[in-house]
């Protein structure tokens, strides 16, 4: 399979969590591509000077204020992509939290929050791309997985429910779009250093993540490379799933 970056050259790419981390590194790399990126995220600054960035480099971009736990918001990221651009060729589903814990400590709120990102948001991402692209007879739904969608360990459990149904909700969106030749691609990371640990609120996991992330995390270029590579295939080669490490983690 040859890494054909020529093929992302205009393509219209949506992405979610773009203020910060591997969402950032993306829209910098496909802007860098020739990839026209539509932003969304909460931090509505830290968008706007991305994409004044990415704009000054020659980039085609837009970014819109998006919490992904409110359907209409995210409806309306796709929509004015399509309303600017006139379609959506990729639909990146990465906005996400870990606020890691034992389930003894109780932190419902949290999990409630990692339900509602990591799982809603990514539902309500495909629910707002997915008629463009059934219509379109074409698309690629990028979803942001983990390592801890393949595996669960204490202190991560609902974290790694939620990435594990990412990981099922994109295997059976990728069956049912067969029809419409849109592609499915799961990304799976390991340790990347984003601001990622920082949501994470009980001191001890805090502390111990802390030191796992700094010993041994990755570029999040890393990220933005896989996700280049599954784009850049040609349009009968859907790359369904990667899963990445940094060389030095084990589990
Ligand atoms: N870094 C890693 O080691 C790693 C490993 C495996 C998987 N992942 C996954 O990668 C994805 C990106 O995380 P990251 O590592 O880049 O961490 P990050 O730097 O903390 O970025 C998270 C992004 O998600 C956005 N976000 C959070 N809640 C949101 C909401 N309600 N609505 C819209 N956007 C929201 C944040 O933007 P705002 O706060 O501005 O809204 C931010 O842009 C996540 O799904 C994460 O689970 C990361």
């Amino acid at each position: 399979m040859a890494d054909n970056v020529n093929s992302i050259a205009g393509k219209v790419v949506v992405i979610t969590g773009a203020s910060s981390g591997l969402g950032e590194a993306t829209a910098r790399h496909l802007s860098a591509l020739g990839a026209t990126v539509a932003l969304g995220a909460r931090r509505v600054d830290r968008l706007q000077s991305l994409a004044a960035d990415l704009t000054s480099h020659g980039g085609r971009t837009l970014a819109i204020a998006t919490d992904v736990t409110d359907r209409h918001q995210v409806s309306r990221l796709v929509d004015t992509a399509v309303q600017t651009f006139g379609r959506v060729d990729v639909m990146i589903n990465n906005a996400g939290l870990m606020p890691q814990s034992l389930l003894e400590r109780l932190k419902i709120d949290e999990w409630d929050r990692m339900v509602d990102v990591n799982i809603k948001g990514v539902l309500y991402g495909i629910a707002a791309a997915l008629p463009y692209m059934t219509r379109q007879k074409s698309g690629h739904f990028v979803n942001v997985s983990s390592v801890a969608g393949h595996k669960v360990r204490s202190g991560s459990t609902i974290y790694s429910a939620t990435k594990h149904a990412v990981r099922v909700i994109s295997e059976g969106l990728r069956q049912e779009v067969k029809p419409y030749g849109i592609r499915t691609t799961i990304i799976s990371p390991g340790a990347v250093d984003t601001e990622l640990p920082d949501t994470i609120t009980d001191p001890d996991v805090a502390v111990a993540m802390r030191k796992f992330y700094d010993d041994i995390a990755i570029s999040a270029d890393a990220f933005a490379h896989a996700v280049a590579y599954a784009l850049g295939q040609p349009e009968d080669v859907d790359v369904n799933e990667i899963l990445f490490r940094p060389t030095r983690q084990e589990y």
